[in-house]
C-alpha cells in the first residue's frame, strides 16, 4: 500500500511541482507530502534539525554544542557591529523596521516598486549606503557573516512568514521554484534530487535533510567554527554537483531563497547553531 502511495506520489503530483503551475502553497504541500512518507511519525516542526533528524545521539550532542557554542565569538562580533554607529551616527535598529526585532522571517521580500527580491542582508547594506558606509560583500565572514550571526537571532522564535502575493512576486518564486528543480553539474542533480526526493532518507552514505525546515537556522556554523550564510551553502551543493556557483546576493540566488524559505513557512527562526 505504502509503495503504492509514493509512486502515485511521483506520478501525480512530481509532474505538478515541477510544471508550470502557479500555486505556491499546492508546491508547499506536495513537499510536505513527500516528507511525511520518507519521514513517517516525524513532526514537521523536528524537520529542522537536518541530517539529525533520525538520530537522537546527534542531536543530544547539538544541543550540548549549543550550551556552550564555540563560535559565540563570531556572534559578539557581530553585535559589536551592530552597536557601532554608522559614519552618520544612525545605527542598524534605526533604520531597520521594527529595529531589527522579529523581522528576519518576513524577507526574501518581493519589492512591488523596484520588481526585484529584498533580502535581509541586502536590507542591511541598504541601511549602511544610506548611512555613509560601503556595502558589505555577501559572503564576507567577518562583516555580513558575523553581523547576520548577530542580526538574524533578534528574530529568533519567530516563525517564517514569506509572502508571495502578486504577479511578479510569483514570477520570482517561479523562478526559485525552476532553479531547485533542475539538473545541474557534472553530477547532472537538482537540489530536489537530494532535499526533496531523498529528504529524511539517505543518498549514498550521507542522510540528507529535508528541504523545509532548512533556511530557519542561519547562518550555522559548520564544524562548530567556520560560517556559512544561506547562500554560501547554496554555493557549497552547488560545487558538489560539480556546477560554478552563482554569487552570493544575486538574483538567481535571491529567488531561490524566496522559493526555499517560503516552504518553510510556520517553522520557528533560530539563527547561528552548529552543523557538521
Ligand atoms: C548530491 C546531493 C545534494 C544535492 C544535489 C544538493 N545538496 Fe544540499 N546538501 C547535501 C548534503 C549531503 C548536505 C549536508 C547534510 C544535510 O544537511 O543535508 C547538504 C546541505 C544543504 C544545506 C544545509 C542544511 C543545514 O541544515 O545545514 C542546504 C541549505 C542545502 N544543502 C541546499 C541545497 C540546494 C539549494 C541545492 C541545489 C542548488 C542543493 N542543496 C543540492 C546534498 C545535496
Amino acid at each position: 500500500m505504502k509503495k503504492i502511495i509514493i509512486i502515485f506520489l511521483y506520478l501525480i503530483l512530481f509532474p505538478v511541482a515541477t510544471s508550470n503551475q502557479e500555486d505556491p502553497e499546492g508546491v508547499r504541500q506536495f513537499f510536505l507530502k513527500v516528507f511525511e512518507n520518507n519521514l513517517p511519525g516525524v513532526a514537521v516542526s523536528d524537520y529542522v534539525n537536518g541530517a539529525m533528524i533520525r538520530s537522537a545521539d546527534a542531536l543530544e550532542q547539538f544541543e550540548s554544542i549549543m550550551d556552550f557554542p564555540p563560535f559565540q565569538g563570531d556572534i559578539e562580533l557581530g553585535k559589536a557591529i551592530w552597536e557601532t554607529p554608522l559614519p552618520s551616527g544612525a545605527t542598524y535598529a534605526d533604520c531597520l523596521p521594527n529595529r531589527g526585532v522579529n523581522i528576519a522571517g518576513h524577507y526574501p521580500i518581493f519589492d512591488e516598486q523596484s520588481k526585484k527580491l529584498i533580502s535581509f542582508e541586502m536590507l542591511i547594506n541598504d541601511c549602511l549606503e544610506k548611512n555613509g558606509g560601503v556595502a558589505y560583500s555577501f559572503d564576507d565572514r567577518k562583516t555580513m557573516g558575523a553581523l547576520t550571526a548577530y542580526a538574524r537571532k533578534l528574530s529568533d522564535g519567530m516563525s517564517m512568514d514569506i509572502k508571495v502575493e502578486s504577479e511578479g512576486a510569483l514570477q520570482k518564486f517561479e523562478a526559485g521554484r525552476a532553479f531547485y528543480f533542475k539538473r545541474i553539474g557534472q553530477h547532472n542533480l537538482a537540489c530536489a534530487s537530494c532535499h526533496l526526493t531523498h529528504g529524511g532518507k539517505y543518498f549514498r552514505d550521507e542522510l540528507i535533510s529535508p528541504a523545509i525546515g532548512q533556511p530557519v537556522h542561519f547562518p550555522v556554523f559548520r564544524a562548530g567554527e567556520r560560517l556559512y550564510t544561506l547562500h554560501m551553502r547554496y554555493q557549497r551543493c552547488m560545487e558538489a554537483v560539480g556546477a560554478v556557483p552563482f554569487a552570493a546576493g544575486s538574483e538567481e540566488l535571491n529567488s531561490l531563497e524566496y522559493f526555499h524559505s517560503y516552504l518553510s513557512n510556520g517553522l520557528p527562526l533560530r539563527a547561528s547553531v552548529y552543523r557538521r
